[in-house]
């Protein structure tokens, strides 16, 4: 039965040219390159210049992604940016990334839901393209966490990273079956009772200020593996598709642990799992574009691969979505 399916036709990516390795960390705070690799697999992460803000790293990656797809914005009618640090309150970081790329048509909008916030916004515009509403969308991901940080607080600032992901979704007739090509299942979750896990201690409607991260890591690890894996049970429950099946496992990149824990227990194999969180720590909303952009760009996902895409963060929220490529 013919149905719209929303095809992925060009991913892209941008990360900030300065580098930050787990020895610069060592001067600023009590740690050790041996401590962060060993708890949490990441060995560097990208941090935006004093005048880079987020909507400059979601252009540069929503330009990338454009290229990639052969298109322009001209091409798009919907801007989905996910992002905790937008440039303001308001306007959306999306309207200054629309302004940006010269579109004054569609409609474009933030989205939040801290690092689940990609595959909420990928979620989201499916729903747009598949109700004919709109022809082709702009799904980004992009973060300056390094702006939320309190570089005092080693069991915080020695995780995150900024930088900006973006996919062009493009809704095209599928026959209805799983071997169409665009998102197959989307499943989001959440349960606001976790605030205080980890939140920002700051806000306009609160405190007036922007506020710092705040996370007790230990209670967020004890719960990631069980949520994550439900909601790619959940996927795989409702299309019949098996770990055996996926091509690639795109998770959200907080924590190399959490990401082989979860792995293992789904039943994925290691070397279907695509990891960037050694190298650009935890982006947030960017984490799982980026690391899409990063295994196009080797050559590891291509046209008909079955890609699992999950994630995991404040709120809580959690979500996967399963895409054929
Ligand atoms: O993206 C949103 C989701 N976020 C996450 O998924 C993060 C989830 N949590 C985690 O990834 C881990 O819990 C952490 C990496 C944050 C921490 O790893 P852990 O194995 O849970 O360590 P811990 O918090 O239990 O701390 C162990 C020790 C503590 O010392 P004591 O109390 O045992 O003496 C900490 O004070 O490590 C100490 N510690 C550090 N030592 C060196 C904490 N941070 C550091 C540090 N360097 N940066």
């Amino acid at each position: 039965m013919f149905r719209l399916r929303s095809v992925v036709r060009g991913c892209g990516a941008y990360l900030p040219e300065r580098v930050m390795t787990n020895s610069d960390l060592s001067q600023l705070v009590e740690t050790s390159d041996e401590w962060i690799v060993q708890r949490t697999g990441i060995r560097a992460r990208h941090i935006a210049a004093e005048d880079e803000t987020t909507s400059l790293l979601a252009e540069k990656a929503a330009r990338a992604a454009l290229v990639d797809a052969g298109l322009t914005a001209d091409d798009i009618d919907l801007v989905v940016c996910a992002t905790s640090t937008p440039d303001y309150t308001f306007p959306a970081t999306a309207t200054q990334v629309q302004a940006a790329l010269g579109m004054t048509h569609g409609a474009a909008f933030d989205l939040q839901a801290v690092c689940s916030g990609f595959v909420f916004a990928l979620a989201t515009a499916d729903k747009f393209l598949t109700s004919g509403s709109h022809r082709r969308a702009l799904v980004i991901g992009a973060e300056t966490f390094s702006r939320l940080l309190d570089w005092n607080d080693r069991t915080t600032c020695v995780l995150f990273g900024d930088g900006a992901g973006a996919v062009v979704l493009e809704a095209e007739e599928g026959k209805g079956t799983l071997e169409d090509r665009g998102v197959l299942t989307t499943h989001l979750r959440s349960d606001g009772r976790h605030r205080s896990k980890l939140f920002v201690d700051g806000g306009p409607g609160s405190t007036r200020t922007v506020g710092h991260l705040r996370m007790e890591g230990r209670e967020v690890f004890r719960h990631a593996v069980g949520m994550i894996t439900d909601v790619v049970e959940d996927a795989f429950r409702t299309t019949g598709v098996t770990a055996d099946d996926i091509t690639w496992f795109v998770p959200h990149q907080a924590n190399k642990r959490i990401i082989d824990a979860s792995a293992q227990k789904l039943g994925i194999a290691p070397d279907k799992v695509v990891i960037t969180v050694d190298r650009h720590g935890n982006t947030s909303a960017a984490s799982i574009p980026l690391a899409l952009a990063a295994a196009r760009a080797d050559g590891r996902i291509r046209q008909g691969d079955l890609v699992m895409l999950e994630a995991m963060g404040g709120g809580f929220t959690w979500a996967s979505a399963l895409i054929r490529w």
